[in-house]
């Protein structure tokens, strides 16, 4: 499977997908390109270090969002990956690109699904607003990406509890550790091995409940 993953900063998710391609602990996946809006996005150079080609394309080089849409959709239809990852990407995926990539685009989101994510809820302020609402348990989801934000069939979730002396950056770091680096590979890879589909606007992974479920808890 050839994946292209789409990043804006650190990049400590795609760090995840290049070790576990590297450990194979992702099978059968080879990332073709990884795209990213920002320039000085230091996953960029986490790329480069692992000899990936990257492009870089930002709205600021275009007169109408339409234009930049255009050029990213038009650099995904010549990569032609198999899957998109979206590995902490700001950029909101165009309609266009949904449409020519249905059901091949995945999310990682910090927080589980259906609380504290939609419009507005990314970076630190999605635990910032977990703290403020002193929810107890948070987490994070992996999903496909439909014309919504954060509203596509959810693929895996795991969650992380919430510490009373918890701030936003302990939190954001918790559940990069304990969750999204391990959902991420682990979702691409029950990709990679044909083992997700969607049917009536859910995901059904096999095998779930007997080898996905306690290897999550
Ligand atoms: C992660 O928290 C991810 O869930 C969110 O953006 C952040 C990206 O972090 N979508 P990194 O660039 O992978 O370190």
């Amino acid at each position: 499977m050839r994946i292209a993953v789409l990043v804006s900063g650190g990049g400590t998710n795609l760090q995840a997908i290049i070790d576990g391609v590297k450990d194979k602990t992702i099978e059968n996946t080879e990332i073709c390109l990884v795209y990213s809006n920002n320039p000085k996005a230091y996953a960029l150079t986490r790329a480069q270090d692992a000899g990936i080609p990257t492009a870089v394309i930002s709205p600021k080089e275009f007169e109408t969002r339409d234009d930049f849409n255009e050029a990213l959709l038009q650099l995904l239809l010549e990569t032609d990956p198999d899957l998109i990852v979206l590995a902490g990407c700001l950029v909101v995926i165009p309609q266009k690109v949904v449409e020519a990539f249905r059901n091949r685009i995945i999310n990682i989101h910090p927080s589980l699904i259906p609380s504290f994510c939609g419009t507005g809820y990314y970076g630190l302020g999605v635990h910032e607003k977990v703290l403020e609402r002193g929810a107890r348990v948070s987490g994070a989801t992996v999903h496909f990406v439909d014309e919504g934000t954060d509203t596509g069939p959810i693929i895996l979730q795991k969650p992380v509890m919430v510490r009373d002396d918890d701030t936003a950056q302990t939190l954001q770091k918790r559940i990069m550790q304990e969750a999204e680096w391990k959902l991420l590979p682990m979702a691409i890879n029950l990709i990679a091995t044909g083992r997700v589909k969607v049917e009536d606007g859910k995901a059904v992974v096999s095998g779930y409940d007997d080898e996905i479920l306690p290897g999550l808890n």
